[in-house]
């Protein structure tokens, strides 16, 4: 079996060409850091009209790095929501219209759930009980797993997500967009101890998450201090704001893994790329005898072959829903 997917939910245009059995034929990944760049971050009307430029370009270069023909694809696979609604309106409508012309299956796929399940590509046999923590962009969220395909929201952040707080620090500092890449670099020479911010405590002892004291004690910092590229705490303060939010991420983990004791942990999304936070989960994870599972920084960040790997876990599951050209985008869950 060969699966095509499709993924345009924010601002990368992916296509990826997997097999049954989860091998990566193809994973195609068009970026459009570039664009929204001069911003400071993402503008939703340049990225659906970039979607529509890329789009056939990325399906051929995924179709022919897998060297396999439209011909060879069984099932397609389209990221359905939540993002933006003019960038997932790009691939949903692509999809269909392939999948009516091919007269095969289009199975829609829930952005973050596939971001859960991008951890399988590379590690097929994770055991059950599955706490996973996504951490994006657009969101920060627990799932506990009790068994496959079976997601049970146990936490999410009510304001920022931590993606998002990394990058408008870092958009405020003139560090480029995205941010959290940049702050993960430069965040390796500073001291962590130096800048202290406190965690937030939901009063209602809720494994809720919430980044936007972060973001506001932050400002307030770079204000007090001046802090600037050639201020000598600059890189303190980075680290100091980085480790923060890493601690946040680990204190409601952990508070998630004493209420559901699971078996393996799931760290996924963009962030999931920081190279201090696959360390500290990892040794959470040792220190608390877990297995933990973070995919390789290429399958953290938005990508089709996530998109295809949890179309591949549903057709195991059951058997595919056909083509129905009334699936609808939705930018929330
Ligand atoms: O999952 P993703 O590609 O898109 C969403 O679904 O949101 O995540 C993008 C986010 C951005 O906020 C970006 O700054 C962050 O992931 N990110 C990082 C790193 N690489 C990407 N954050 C911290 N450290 C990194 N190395
Ligand atoms: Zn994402």
């Amino acid at each position: 079996m060969k699966i095509l997917g499709i993924e345009t939910s924010c601002d990368e245009t992916s296509a990826a060409v997997l097999d049954g059995d989860l091998n990566i034929l193809s994973n195609v990944i068009l970026s459009q850091d570039e664009i929204h760049a001069p911003y400071g971050g993402i503008v939703p009307e340049l990225a659906s009209r970039q979607h529509i430029k890329a789009i056939s370009y990325i399906v051929s270069q995924a179709l022919e790095r897998s060297k396999l023909g439209l011909e060879d694809i069984d099932v397609l696979a389209v990221t359905q929501g939540p993002g933006l609604i003019g960038s997932l309106l790009v691939g949903l409508s692509y999809a269909k219209g392939l999948a009516y012309s091919l007269s095969k299956p289009l199975i829609p796929i829930d952005h973050l759930e596939s971001h859960v399940y991008s951890a399988f590509i590379e590690n097929r046999d994770i055991a059950y009980p599955v706490l996973a923590l996504l951490v994006s962009g657009g969101h920060t969220s627990l799932y506990s797993l009790p068994q496959s395909l079976d997601f049970h929201l146990l936490a999410k952040t009510r304001d920022d997500a931590a993606g998002e707080v990394l990058d408008k620090i870092a958009k405020y500092l003139d560090l480029g967009y995205p941010g959290g890449p940049v702050i993960d670099g430069l965040a390796v020479q500073g001291d962590p101890a130096r800048f202290a911010f406190a965690l937030p405590q939901m009063s209602d002892g809720s494994l809720d998450f919430s980044f936007s004291g972060f973001k506001t004690a932050g400002l307030r910092k770079i204000k007090e201090f001046g802090l600037n590229r050639d201020h000598p705490a600059f890189l303190d303060f980075l680290a100091g704001f980085e480790f923060s939010i890493i601690k946040f991420l680990l204190h409601n983990l952990d508070r998630a893994v004493q209420a559901i004791s699971p078996t393996s942990l799931i760290l996924c999304g963009g962030v999931a790329r920081n190279t201090k936070l696959r360390k500290a989960f990892e040794d959470y994870a040792d220190r608390h005898k877990l297995r933990a599972y973070i995919p390789s920084p290429n399958l953290c960040t938005d990508n089709a072959a996530m998109v295809a790997a949890l179309a591949v876990e549903k057709l195991r599951q059951g058997p595919d829903s056909g083509l129905d050209l009334s699936i609808n985008a939705y930018p929330r869950r």
